[in-house]
């Protein structure tokens, strides 16, 4: 009797174990995106404070790999004070921090466009207590602008655009080209403002040189060792990891879960050329340089640091446009990354889409973004963004 009992007992345990990891697998290896880390594009909800709804919206921002380097201070009142996360900076990749100033200007820009959406208008002071100068790992805490805010502030028709956006990674339909007509329609947009030029080319003749600059630039990334292992972690595989970080590239390929399930995946060194990878992600980025059907560029006379959050806001309002069109804009930053063994490439990039040298530091014509366009096969992704409180300054 007693036997039974015990065997009618470990069946049961069986059947609810082998149920319980059938569960487990299929959520596993289930590649939805875990709902909490796309919570913010449902909106702010009915959160009664205008600012913090603002902040909602502006956190939607794109940056450098998706790191949202923002802290937002709102303990004065009918202010917001805007912040740079220090622990946010990439040294490798953005050793000036270039590119996450230009995530603050994509930052800024959305939260006057929200505040306006509410009848408020923002006046924008940039860098109250100075500059930000010199290497990011040593900036001061001060902040990068501060906003005071009024009434009368007038809607922006872009801003029905803000929780449509989404930045395409994947190949672009070669059959589809970018017309002249559309690429207008974005260069126009960004030039409104004065101190950022905008420019583009949809001429096969010209993208092919470009598609293989973005290739080869990628290559340099993947293959200079602080570069690559700068990109390595930052890597979110599989629905535990893309939660608790909610940045960076989020993956959920089930063979890459796998190998990290079973400590395969080594993120203690860069992968090795000829590793499976290696491959994957290069042919990834040579993938998305070789489906550009155009591109479009912004540069700024000189690179300061206003001129660069000047960048960002006119990016931002590129890549709206560009939602509003149904085109899909992607930045391929590597050819302008700073780092050394990028010179050459950054050099070519300065002569083909401006015809001059880059001079490097605030000096000189500099190009602060460069984006293929293209038209995606299947609907994009959102990409994560952090819990809101993790960006409000205490
Ligand atoms: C300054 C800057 C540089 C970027 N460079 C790249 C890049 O080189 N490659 C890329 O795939 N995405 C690049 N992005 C796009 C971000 O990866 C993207 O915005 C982020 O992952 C969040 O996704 P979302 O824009 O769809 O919200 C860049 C964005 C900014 C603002």
């Amino acid at each position: 009797m007693d036997e039974r009992r015990n065997f009618i007992r470990l069946l049961g345990g069986g059947v609810v174990v082998a149920a319980g990891a059938a569960a487990l697998a299929t959520w596993w290896l289930n590649s939805d995106m875990p709902a909490a880390a796309l919570e913010i594009w449902n909106g702010p909800g009915d959160e009664p404070d205008a600012r913090k709804r603002a902040v909602a919206y502006a956190v939607t921002a794109p940056t450098a790999y998706n790191r949202q380097p923002w802290l937002v201070d709102l303990r004065e009142p009918d202010a917001i004070v805007l912040y740079c996360d220090r622990e946010r900076v990439q040294p490798e990749t953005d050793p000036y921090g270039r590119q996450i100033i230009i995530g603050h200007g994509a930052f800024i820009e959305l939260l006057v466009m929200a505040l306006a959406q509410q009848g408020l208008q923002a006046s924008v002071q940039l860098w109250p207590q100075g500059e930000l100068s010199g290497e990011p790992r040593l900036w001061p805490h001060v902040p990068v602008a501060r906003l005071r805010l009024a009434g009368g502030g007038v809607p922006d028709p872009l801003f029905a655009q803000v929780l449509r956006r989404r930045t395409p990674k994947q190949r672009f339909d070669l059959t589809r080209p970018v017309s002249a007509d559309i690429l207008q329609g974005l260069t126009s947009i960004a030039s409104a403002g004065g101190m950022v030029n905008s420019a583009g080319t949809v001429d096969m003749a010209r993208v092919q040189p470009l598609r293989k600059l973005c290739a080869a630039a990628a290559r340099v990334e993947l293959t200079t060792p602080g570069t690559a292992m700068e990109n390595l972690q930052l890597l979110r595989v599989g629905p535990q990891e893309i939660l608790a970080h909610r940045d960076g590239f989020s993956i959920n390929d089930p063979a890459l879960r796998i190998a990290v399930a079973l400590g395969q995946f080594d993120r203690r060194a860069p992968a090795s050329e000829d590793s499976l990878s290696f491959r994957r992600t290069l042919q990834l980025f040579e993938d998305q340089a070789n489906t550009a059907m155009g591109f479009v560029w912004l540069s700024t006379r000189g690179n300061s640091r206003t001129e660069q959050i000047a960048a960002g806001r006119a990016y931002m309002r590129q890549q709206l446009r560009a939602t509003d069109l149904g085109l899909g804009m992607h930045p391929m930053s590597q050819p302008l990354e700073e780092f050394a063994e990028m010179a050459p490439h950054r050099a070519a990039a300065h002569d083909m889409l401006l015809g001059s040298a880059f001079q490097g530091g605030a000096q000189g014509p500099t190009v602060q973004m460069i984006c293929r366009l293209g038209y995606p096969m299947a609907p994009v992704p959102a990409a994560p963004r952090r819990a809101l409180p993790g960006f409000m300054m205490a």
